[in-house]
């Protein structure tokens, strides 16, 4: 039996590559898109998009969260491309997304599938932390939570701040003090272990198929910025995050730390990691401090080798 998952996703260029092999390892219940990377509109088309693209339009996509909770944010589209999928102009979706509201969709879900439900959150968490501030008790009924968030010194977005935790610091609050199961995949190690270099985008040109053509055109834009700021090829942290969430090996080294978030002035969507558990209180989350990107690559050319 496939495991079943919600993808929380801002759905942009990696977001996409992370459903994709989402479909690939579990049963996706539900796709939730939440504001982030780029404009609202077009996170939706996107996610709608990739499900028509890869024929999996029987997967309900679900609106949720179109600002972070409190504070503002800015959008990212030099990192994506001005609608999210590099310079692809992409159709018009013919899906469209479901009534329901993302936050009440991620609730029933996990009524509907109690204690085996299990989301990828690859994104801001306004849409997780407003399904537990409505329903608390969703914490017994969801089986784990996989982020991808924080950054332990090297922030993508501030000095100190990644993406993900700093567009909406006060729901990963939230959502770090309630007591789900949570691996979390901070930037560093994605940064490690997810940097496809010209190598591995050249073996990925050479597969020629539809989508390998896919990832090379919506990652595009990323792949430049990447390089711009000094990484060594596109760095794809959602992708990993799932693929951490598929096969537990990947993770070569982790630790057990309570873990929290900076809400306030410059050091706003910091990750906050109590090394010494000097915090008796709360529940601690596993932290991945190191990954197999051998293995990770590995996954990811199986997924893009396929007709
Ligand atoms: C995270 O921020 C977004 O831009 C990416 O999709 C990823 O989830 C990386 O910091
Ligand atoms: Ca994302």
């Amino acid at each position: 039996m496939r495991r079943k998952v919600i993808f929380d996703t801002d759905t942009a260029s990696d977001d996409t590559i992370a459903l994709m092999l989402s479909l690939d390892f579990f049963d996706v219940v539900g796709v939730t898109i939440v504001a982030g990377n780029v404009k609202y509109e077009y996170e939706v088309e996107n996610a709608l998009f990739t499900l028509e693209y890869l024929g999996r339009e029987d997967v309900p996509v679900y609106l949720g969260a179109q600002r972070p909770i409190m504070g503002l944010w800015r959008t990212v589209e030099e990192v994506h491309g001005e609608r999210g999928m590099g310079r692809w102009n992409i159709p018009k979706p013919s899906k469209k997304p479901e009534n329901e509201f993302a936050s009440d969709a991620i609730i029933r879900l996990s009524k509907e599938y109690c204690c085996e439900l299990e989301i990828l959150a690859v994104s801001p968490l306004t849409n997780l932390a407003l399904a537990y501030l409505k329903d608390p008790t969703i914490v017994n009924r969801v089986k784990k939570v996989w982020i991808m968030g924080g950054a332990f010194t090297r922030g993508n977005t501030t000095e100190i701040a990644e993406f993900n935790f700093w567009v909406d610091p006060e729901a990963a609050e939230i959502v770090l003090n309630s007591g789900f199961n949570i691996t979390i995949v901070p930037w560093e190690v994605t940064e490690e272990a997810a940097t496809l270099t010209d190598e591995d985008w050249d073996k990925i040109s050479k597969l020629r198929t539809r989508r390998a053509e896919f990832f090379i055109k919506v990652n595009e834009v990323l792949r430049e910025y990447s390089k711009r700021v000094g990484s060594k090829g596109s760095v794809h942290p959602d992708s990993l995050t799932v693929t951490i969430a598929h096969d537990n090996s990947v993770i070569l080294e982790s630790i057990n730390k309570k873990v929290d978030v900076e809400t306030c002035n410059k050091a706003r969507g910091a990750m906050l990691v109590d090394w010494y558990d000097l915090n008796k209180n709360g529940k601690k989350v596993e932290i991945v401090t190191k990954a197999d990107s051998v293995k990770f690559k590995s996954y990811l050319f199986d997924a893009l080798s396929k007709t």
